[in-house]
């Protein structure tokens, strides 16, 4: 169990490359399970998530191997359609293995997944679009057992876009026999990632990023190589270090498009942004100002996989924010651990009331999941004096190099094994 050990207090300033997105690597992984022939995904992030799904491909029989810096998938060989309980738990992503797999084989065998600890995170709607699809589904000890004798395409409405479900059924329908239309679908940036790469391999899918989504099943998918988007939160997660932090950063690969609610709120905070083309540049030498109120929704809106991070900065503004987490139910775990270092904040329900201060003092915390994790190194990094996070293995799930990216930036951070 490593840990992180920050003294706080330097700015940061420097170029920072953003990794390829675990939110459609993850997915495009999965998909890779449809065909048989080889899928290379180029410049995979080096990540525990990301290992834990290769792992799960292995399981299945297909033939997996890194090659320099890319995932090399060969579905060909797979032969077994079952997840165990001790795999499918390390992620939530466990569940998209349900859709490719009852497409290619007819059927699947998944215990329910696990993933960070941030709220019920039910499965209902992924279940229920399959269902629509034709497929029988039984849960049984902590199993979702599912067999189908051939998907038909069909209209899905889902209560709400959920990303997850809205991949887990383009997944299925693409084998199936047939039009099937998703409304109500998710629109975040992955989707159209997972759209793109499916559409190369010889699937028929359109209007990923809307909020409807059509897919014409086909028979047969080739393989191919593709790289994934550029990891809109990990780059936002710099861009708020370096506003917590203040000095003068650019993010390398990604658009400011992609998280431009997050950048909308970054300039009331007093920060100076540009984009172009795929640079995002910031600076931030005034104080910090506070923001009335943050929101987190669906894209377009405020990213949930950003609320840890921003509260963290909230807390060292001039003036009181309201963060309100709409997505999840506990997301606010790691506000006990900003306390110990001295944030004045104060959860009630599904909104964080901020209070700002000076700043933070450097105090031993502990990260509790992905996000929240990366909003304690955060706030160490802008903190007066020593901090030690502890239990940085949520960390390693979404941020590859994490430590020594922001090494290079000149934060003073070191991780020790525990
Ligand atoms: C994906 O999770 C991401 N994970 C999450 O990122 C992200 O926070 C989330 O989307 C929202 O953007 C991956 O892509 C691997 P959802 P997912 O289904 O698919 C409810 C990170 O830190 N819901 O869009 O699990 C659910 O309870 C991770 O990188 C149902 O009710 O999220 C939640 O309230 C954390 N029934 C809301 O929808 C369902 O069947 C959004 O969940 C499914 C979801």
């Amino acid at each position: 169990m490593d840990k992180y050990i920050i003294n706080g207090g330097n700015r940061l300033f420097g170029r920072v490359k953003v990794q390829t997105a675990k939110n459609s690597v993850l997915p495009i992984l999965a998909a890779a399970v449809l065909t048989d022939k080889e899928v290379r995904v180029l410049g995979a992030p080096r990540i525990s998530d990301v290992k834990s799904m290769v792992n799960i491909l292995g399981c299945l029989g297909c033939a997996t191997e890194y090659d320099g810096e890319d995932i090399v998938v060969d579905a060909s060989c797979a032969d077994c359609c079952e997840i165990p309980r001790a795999l499918a738990h390390e992620l939530r992503s466990s569940v998209f293995l349900l859709g490719p797999l009852i497409a290619r084989f007819g059927r699947a065998k998944i215990a329910y997944p696990g993933g960070c600890d941030i709220g019920l995170r039910p499965v209902d709607l992924h279940l229920s679009g399959l269902k629509r699809l034709g497929v029988r589904i039984r849960e049984k000890n902590g199993y979702i057992l599912c067999d189908c004798k051939g998907l038909k395409g069909n209209e899905i409405m889902l209560d709400c876009p959920s990303v997850g479900a809205t991949e887990n059924i383009m997944l299925a329908a693409v084998g199936a026999d047939g039009e099937t239309i998703i409304k109500n679908a998710a629109r975040e940036p992955e989707i159209e990632d997972l759209q793109k790469f499916l559409n190369g391999i010889g699937a028929e899918v359109s209007g990923a990023g809307s909020g409807t989504i059509r897919i014409n099943g086909v028979k047969t998918l080739g393989g191919g190589a593709f790289r994934p988007m550029a990891d809109r939160i990990e780059a936002g997660t710099f861009l708020i270090a370096a506003a917590m932090c203040g000095g003068e950063i650019v993010t390398e690969g990604i658009s400011g498009e992609n998280i431009s609610s997050l950048l909308h709120k970054l300039r009331e905070n007093g920060c100076k942004i540009r984009s172009k083309n795929d640079k995002i540049f910031l600076s931030r030498e005034d104080a910090l100002v506070s923001v009335k109120s943050v929101e987190t929704q669906p894209y377009p809106g405020f990213p949930t996989d950003l609320q840890a991070q921003m509260t963290a900065l909230c807390c060292i503004c001039r003036g009181q924010s309201m963060v309100t987490e709409n997505l999840f139910e506990t997301r606010f775990k790691y506000v006990p651990e900003l306390c110990k270092m001295g944030a004045d904040v104060t959860v009630a329900g599904r909104t964080a009331f901020v209070r700002g201060r000076e700043g933070f003092n450097g105090a031993t915390v502990v990260a509790c999941d992905l996000r929240g994790g990366a909003a304690l190194v955060l706030a160490a990094l802008a903190a007066n004096g020593r901090s030690e996070v502890l239990d940085v293995s949520h960390i390693d799930r979404g941020y590859g190099m994490f430590e020594y990216k922001l090494r290079s930036l000149g934060a003073d951070i070191v991780r020790a094994a525990v």
